[in-house]
């Protein structure tokens, strides 16, 4: 066992207790469809988010990011969207949503929405007159539409790669080819075209108009791409401080972070401005490393970027003691909040990467047939890892579900899946809908509870009967009251606008830091290590007791 004593080393400085609400926000992320059904068709929809506020508000988070509700085919569940100023009907209606956020506001919580900038629909009216209106036309600019390259034209304009899987161009029928980076239903909209910048603020006002505080920007780090779109040498920048090449947490290549979108957030920024109160925009920017993603929460841009690389890490103290300390000095260095993210709906569920045998390694998607992760280990050290990152200062985000403990559905079968990746990847990466599975509120209910008719759109695996909510409220110790005690702490000890002093005498297995007056110990390690004598326990992953705090686990103190 290794013993203690510590000589803190400040790694960021608290502030204030009563700055911008996004500076230190928890915020939960509610993916519509499988949230809570209110109409019974099995697909999650406003009323049903509305129904269940009161659970969020009571679960301690600060605000609500909802994923796309917008008028969409559904090709990429929503983030393709055929009109930013209307709800699709699978989900209500424009009177749902002003009732959603009004009894929010009333609940207390912030309500963050999604923005889809980088590419539209195909169904999109601009895509439909761009297609009607043929080459040359000026329809046509709004999109990226180019001529192909070979003989006849027979071959892409260029070699990149859409991120769903295969070229990322497709060919119309008279012969001119559009660019994709995502699925062929998604054409990229052209960024230098004004009336594509225009229509894009007149969005940001439309929902502003409404009430919203703030958006989650979509591809944050896609929408300008290098004039002349040249083919991509396959060339990727190194991790941050290291030799190591980033290993697919930032995506690479001439169409991604290109010093031109900033523009874009700085007029985006004036746009937040002229509304009264604190509204907040989010990049979701996979860009590395951390001081390029810093660019992007400059003071006259956004307010917060995703912290992917905290997300992308292993379970391993070093690694992850450096990514928390590269992620303050970052986000110090331009006066940004850090952000802290476990889940969301893009990726295995932390509570199934760390139960795989290289803990948190991340395929995209498990399915059967695949390596199962181990389902009790995840758990642990996903309440372990919550605990470590709700410790951390800043803003946090949590994905809906993970309040439960809730793993993937990690062996859906491949007929009912709906992500476009495994139809691109012909099945070679399984895709994001085993944590997009319907949440379940009542264990002995038809589909959990998820709907009054007992319809979900995918399958919940039985085994998730002992995770529903109302198996876990009031139980002392279940992954839901340690998430809303942790929640609770949180704010009565303002750690969001904390400090990170580093109380590093624990071990390379430990990650220990001090935030105002609680002490955080995370043992990543198998070997139990001993803590202070007389501290009381805050907060704990799993039980602590005889002062020793097992592999595994997290802990937060109070020294005596
Ligand atoms: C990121 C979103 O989170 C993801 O779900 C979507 O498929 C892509 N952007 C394309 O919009």
């Amino acid at each position: 066992m290794t013993s203690i004593d510590t000589r803190p080393a400040l790694v960021h400085a608290p502030s204030g207790t009563d700055g911008e609400w996004w500076r230190h926000a928890v915020i939960y992320q509610v993916y519509p469809r499988s949230f809570a059904d209110g109409s019974g068709d099995g697909i999650g929809d406003l009323p049903g988010i509305t129904s269940r506020l009161p659970h969020l508000a009571e679960l301690g988070v600060d605000a609500v990011w909802l994923s796309p509700f917008y008028r969409s085919p559904q090709a990429d569940a929503g983030y393709d969207v055929a009109d930013y100023r209307d709800v699709d009907p699978l989900f209500g209606t424009l009177d749902d949503f002003d009732a959603l956020l009004l009894r929010a506001h009333d609940l207390g919580l912030r309500v963050i929405v999604d923005l889809v900038p980088n590419h539209t629909s195909d169904e999109h009216a601009w895509f439909q007159a761009a297609m009607a209106a043929g080459p040359g036309s000026p329809e046509r600019e709004r999109y990226l539409f180019r001529e192909g390259q070979g003989e006849t034209g027979e071959l892409p304009p260029n070699n990149w790669e859409s991120i769903f899987g295969g070229p990322a161009w497709t060919r119309v029928a008279d012969g001119q080819w559009y660019l994709h980076l995502f699925d062929s239903r998604q054409p990229d909209l052209n960024w230098e075209h004004p009336e594509v910048r225009a229509e894009f603020e007149d969005v940001l006002r439309f929902w502003l108009d409404r009430g919203v505080d703030g958006f989650r920007i979509d591809v944050a780090h896609g929408m300008v791409k290098e004039p002349g779109l040249p083919d991509w040498d396959g060339h990727v920048s190194m991790i941050e401080g290291s030799d190591e090449p980033v290993a697919g947490n930032g995506n690479q290549g001439p169409m991604f972070d290109q010093d031109g979108v900033h523009e874009i957030y700085r007029a985006w920024n004036r746009v937040l401005a002229e509304y009264a109160g604190d509204r907040a925009l989010v990049a979701e920017a996979w860009v590395e490393p951390l001081s390029r993603l810093a660019r992007y929460v400059r003071p006259d841009e956004m307010q917060q970027a995703f912290n992917f690389a905290f997300l992308a890490t292993l379970w391993d103290a070093p690694a992850l003691r450096a990514v928390i300390e590269a992620s303050y000095l970052t986000a110090d260095s331009v006066g940004a909040p850090t952000t802290w993210v476990l889940s969301n709906h893009d990726v295995v569920r932390h509570a199934s990467r760390l139960g795989l045998p290289v803990a948190g390694s991340r395929p995209n998607g498990i399915g059967h047939g695949d390596e199962q992760p181990d389902e009790e280990l995840g758990l642990r050290r996903a309440r372990a890892a919550t605990l470590l990152m709700l410790g951390l200062p800043g803003s946090a985000y949590l994905y809906q579900g993970e309040e439960l403990g809730l793993p993937d559905h990690t062996a859906l079968p491949d007929e009912l899946r709906q992500d476009p990746a495994f139809f691109r990847t012909g099945g070679a990466e399984r895709g994001r809908d085993g944590c997009r599975v319907p949440l379940p509120w009542a264990a002995d209910e038809p589909g959990f509870g998820f709907s009054p008719t007992g319809v979900t759109w995918l399958p919940q695996p039985a085994s998730w009967a002992s995770y529903a909510l109302d198996a876990q409220r009031g139980v002392s110790g279940s992954t839901y009251e340690t998430y809303c005690l942790a929640l609770a702490v949180r704010r009565d000890e303002h750690l969001g606008t904390g400090g990170l002093a580093w109380a590093d005498s624990y071990g390379d297995d430990v990650i220990a830091f001090e935030n105002r007056d609680v002490l955080v110990v995370a043992n990543l390690g198998s070997e139990p290590v001993g803590l202070p004598a007389g501290a009381t326990v805050l907060a704990s992953s799993t039980p602590v007791s005889g002062g020793i705090l097992p592999g595994d686990a997290t802990v937060w103190l109070r020294r005596p």
